[in-house]
């Protein structure tokens, strides 16, 4: 039987019911109702992720791993729970595969830093133009201090990227392949899983970004493919600071840690140190404790909506922005048109209006919406756009808003002296 809470969530429609979940959605900026659409760069918290921080920090707050007493007992259970959470959220095999970063940032940067002992002067990089630049500087700095080559691949005028230009790209010298699983600019989401099957018939690790595919995509990462992904709590409801690097157990425990120091060690010498097994090699330092306790809550809230509830309504919303933006001659829409293999996030300009303009003129409506390059200046360049605005949703965005927004393109055109 369902309890009544299961029914309640059951029937319960995303967008506005879910609104009074989260407390900071509920105020004005600049005297109008908050419309936040900024979901692609961090998302809002729900009360039961404020919750499980507080009451963490009120009852638990010790240092895990470290203490015999009580409170560092139950600290480390918390975090290994969150541990155990996250592994079940994307299917690893063992919570060891788990390491805890800050962000998606820290755990692409902790990988290319570590595989290092793995490549030899010659070897390849393969990673795409539409990447963040997180998912670049990394392998570029790579490419630098071991003499490898970092290839890009390209996407087509749908910025997409075709299975048949990866096939041309692979050789037998890509060590390492490193893709988004969706684009923060773009919306496209990428065909990881074929990608991620002919990466590895050449033998190339596979490195999926999913910083903006865990929060919105059910996602497997065995399913996937995926030999190493990474992903930000604070871009699926969960705290800022706390980032998850997944890697398979044999990888992992062939490279060397990137961070040295407490909590990380079995043995230390004053000449020469050995190593804890994982996932501790890889987590010097106090770890963000209070911040896998938000994550895991973050995720416990977005699995009992479910995924697919979360996906159709974001779809909805995109659907329907896009079908009325397509309808405005002055709205150039840097991203596919259609709904397939797509994401909630748009990206657009105005004709003849710079995006920090836009923006600027939308938050003076109390709507706030990113606009810039998006840590994405390659992808910029390859589409010949110095900048856009960037609309994205979640599951409290509803279709009002919308609506609110769309009104407010008019309002920024007479601004400009454009308007009808
Ligand atoms: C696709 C993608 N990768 C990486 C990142 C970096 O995430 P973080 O700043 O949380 O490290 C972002 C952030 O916007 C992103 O969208």
């Amino acid at each position: 039987m369902m309890s009544k809470q299961e029914s309640a969530v059951k029937t319960k429609k995303l967008g506005e019911e879910y609104k009074s979940d989260f407390p900071i959605l509920n105020q004005k900026i600049n005297g109008k109702d908050l419309v936040y659409f900024d979901n692609a760069a961090t998302t809002q918290k729900p009360e039961v992720v404020l919750d499980a921080v507080d009451n963490y920090n009120r009852t638990i707050n010790s240092n895990p791993h470290r203490g015999a007493h009580t409170l560092s007992v139950r600290a480390t259970d918390a975090y290994e729970n969150a541990r155990a959470k996250v592994r079940d959220f994307i299917n690893a095999e063992k919570s060891e595969e788990i390491i805890f970063t800050r962000n998606t940032t820290e755990s692409l940067n902790l990988l290319a830093n570590s595989l290092e002992t793995q490549m030899e002067a010659g070897d390849e990089i393969l990673i795409s133009v539409l990447e963040h630049h997180s998912n670049i500087l990394p392998w570029q700095q790579l490419a630098e201090r071991k003499k490898l080559k970092l290839k890009y691949l390209y996407p087509d005028d749908n910025y997409r990227i075709s299975l048949a230009k990866l096939k041309e790209k692979l050789t037998d010298k890509t060590k390492i392949f490193s893709i988004s699983q969706m684009s923060n600019v773009s919306g496209v989401i990428n065909p990881v899983k074929e990608m991620a099957e002919l990466a590895h018939q050449k033998g190339a690790l596979v490195v999926v970004d999913g910083a903006q595919g865990a929060p919105h995509l059910k996602t497997d990462v065995r399913e996937l493919g995926a030999d190493f992904y990474a992903f930000s709590g604070h871009k699926m409801l969960g705290p800022m600071g706390i980032g998850v690097l997944y890697g398979k157990r044999e990888l992992l425990e062939e490279l060397p840690p990137f961070l040295k120091g407490g909590g990380m060690i079995e043995y230390v010498k004053e000449q020469g140190s050995t190593y804890a097994p994982l996932p501790e090699k890889f987590e010097a330092g106090t770890p963000n404790v209070e911040g896998a306790v938000g994550l895991q809550a973050a995720i416990e809230y977005l699995e009992e909506i479910g995924f697919n509830k979360i996906r159709q309504h974001e779809l909805k919303l995109t659907e329907y922005a896009l079908e009325k933006m397509k309808e405005l001659d002055y709205v150039e829409i840097a991203g596919p048109l259609d709904l397939e293999d797509r994401g909630g996030i748009i990206s657009f300009n105005l004709k003849d209006i710079h995006s920090h303009d836009l923006a600027t003129i939308l938050d003076s409506e109390g709507i706030e919406i990113r606009s810039g390059h998006h840590c994405a200046q390659p992808l910029m360049k390859f589409y010949g756009l110095n900048s856009t605005g960037r609309i994205s949703f979640y599951l409290y965005n509803t279709k009002v808003e919308v609506d609110r927004f769309l009104e407010s393109l008019e309002k920024v055109r007479e601004v400009f002296g454009y308007g009808s």
